[in-house]
C-alpha cells in the first residue's frame, strides 16, 4: 500500500494546527502509520532539502525547519501521495485554493506550514530519513472499505 511522508512544519505546530491537519488526513480516510514530534538539526533539514541546496531561499527554508519542532508523520492509503498533494495545496499559498490546508491557514511561500513528499520514490527516501527504525505495521479490523 502507498504510504507518504508528511510533516507539519514549526509555525503549523506552534500556530495550533496539528490537531486541525491530522483531522483531515483521517476524515479523508489516510491511515497514520508513524509519527514523531522533533526537533531537527540543520545537517537533518539539509539533507531533507537536498534537492533545493542550490535554490536562493534554501537557508532560509532550512532556517524554518530548525527553529522548533515539528511533527512528522506517515500516511497510507490509496494514491495517498498525490492525493496528499491536494489536500495541502499549492507550494505558494497565494495561489493554493481555498479548501486546502495552505489556502485555509497561511499566506507566506516561506511559512506555508506543512510539507508532503511530491512522489512515491521520494516519499520512499523522506520516511527511511526521518524513521530509520522504521514503521510499526499495524492493520484495520475494519473492512478496507469502510474509512
Ligand atoms: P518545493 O519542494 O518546491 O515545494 P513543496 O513544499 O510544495 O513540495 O519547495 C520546498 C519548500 O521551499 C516550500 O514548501 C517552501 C519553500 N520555498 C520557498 O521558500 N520559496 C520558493 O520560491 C519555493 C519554490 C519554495
Amino acid at each position: 500500500m502507498e504510504q507518504t511522508f508528511i510533516m507539519i512544519k514549526p509555525d503549523g505546530v506552534q500556530r495550533g494546527l496539528v490537531g486541525e491537519i491530522i483531522s483531515r488526513f483521517e476524515k479523508k480516510g489516510f491511515t497514520l502509520k508513524g509519527l514523531k514530534f522533533i526537533t531537527v538539526d540543520r545537517p537533518f533539514a539539509e539533507k531533507h532539502y537536498a534537492d533545493l541546496s542550490a535554490k536562493p531561499f534554501f537557508n532560509g527554508l532550512v532556517e524554518y525547519i530548525i527553529s522548533g519542532p515539528v511533527v512528522a508523520m506517515v500516511w497510507e492509503g490509496k494514491h495517498v501521495v498525490t492525493t496528499g498533494r491536494k489536500i495541502i495545496g499549492a507550494t505558494n499559498p497565494a495561489e493554493s485554493a481555498p479548501g486546502t490546508i495552505r489556502g485555509d491557514y497561511a499566506i507566506d511561500i516561506g511559512r506555508n506550514v506543512i510539507h508532503g513528499s511530491d512522489a512515491v520514490e521520494s516519499a520512499q527516501k523522506e520516511i527511511a530519513l526521518w524513521f530509520p527504525e522504521g514503521i510499526a505495521e499495524w492493520q484495520s479490523s475494519l473492512h478496507p472499505w469502510i474509512y
